[in-house]
């Protein structure tokens, strides 16, 4: 993106964990950044100063996203930025594993209205701003078509499922307007509080998958103009 104006990335979730990740490396590769945030607003000044040592101008938002008005001021923040929207990563997820028989309905709406309302509060709001060439990419989960994990998180898996749909019928809805949507769903990432233990050695490729090798297929993305729709496993085999 040498010698063009920068472009404006947004990312849910973005404070710590891979959003965090995400925008360092979006940062280098010429964004300028809105960083969302839920509690962690320390985290998120911190992120924004470090974006800034990148060359990267960054601001933070307070949203929480399975608001529908809390979105909606999280994208007037975007439009006060003065930058083209170009890039949405819908990074937001929630994982909190009890079984199917034990879990309370509280849980339920809350995993269901931040996984999957809350990307479709997202995408709703960033599809009336993208232009040709502007894409969302929704994190997802490896196996989320299997709707299973260990015996539990069900609701997760069922949150996630549904994310892969709507990504997909989205997808064909909008890619006459040149706008592309796809979803990147990790395995198990090492150094994460989800962290289920033990993971690699159900791993075919042997490890945990990390951060970097979740941007690697959002790098991928970001360039690949006729690919819409897809769903990107990054999880060395896991669950194959
Ligand atoms: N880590 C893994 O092993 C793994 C594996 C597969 C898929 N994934 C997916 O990858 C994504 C990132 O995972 P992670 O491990 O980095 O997550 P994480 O460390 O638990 O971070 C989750 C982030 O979501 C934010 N958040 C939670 N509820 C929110 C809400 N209602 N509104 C706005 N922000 C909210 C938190 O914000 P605050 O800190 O500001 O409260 C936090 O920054 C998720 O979609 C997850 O499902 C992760």
């Amino acid at each position: 993106m040498a010698g063009e104006p920068r472009k404006l990335a947004l990312v849910t979730g973005a404070a710590r964990g891979l959003g965090r990740h995400l925008c360092l490396r979006l940062a280098a590769a010429g964004y300028d950044i809105l960083i969302n945030y839920l509690s962690s607003e320390a985290a998120a000044a911190k992120l924004a100063a470090g974006l800034g040592e990148l060359g990267a101008a960054a601001w933070t938002q307070r949203a929480d996203v399975s608001r529908e008005d809390q979105v909606a001021a999280l994208f007037a923040a975007a439009d006060g930025t003065g930058r083209e929207l170009a890039l949405v990563i819908n990074n937001v997820g929630i994982y909190n594993p009890i079984a199917l028989r034990e879990i309370d309905s509280g849980q339920w709406q809350r995993t269901i209205a931040t996984n999957l309302n809350g990307a479709f509060h997202v995408c709703r709001q960033a599809l009336g701003r993208l232009r040709a060439g502007g894409q969302i990419i929704n994190i997802g989960v490896a196996g989320n078509q299997l709707n299973q994990a260990e015996g539990s998180a069900t609701d997760y898996y069922i949150s996630k499922a549904a994310l892969l749909q709507l990504t997909r019928a989205l997808a064909a809805e909008y890619a006459p307007d040149g706008v592309r949507l796809n979803m990147v769903s990790p395995g198990q990432l090492a150094n994460s509080i989800g962290e289920l233990g033990g993971a690699p050695g159900r791993v075919p490729l042997g490890r945990d998958g990390s951060f970097e090798d979740v941007w690697q297929a959002i790098d991928y993305l970001l360039g690949a103009d006729y690919v819409t729709g897809a769903n990107i496993e990054v999880a060395g085999g896991y669950r194959l």
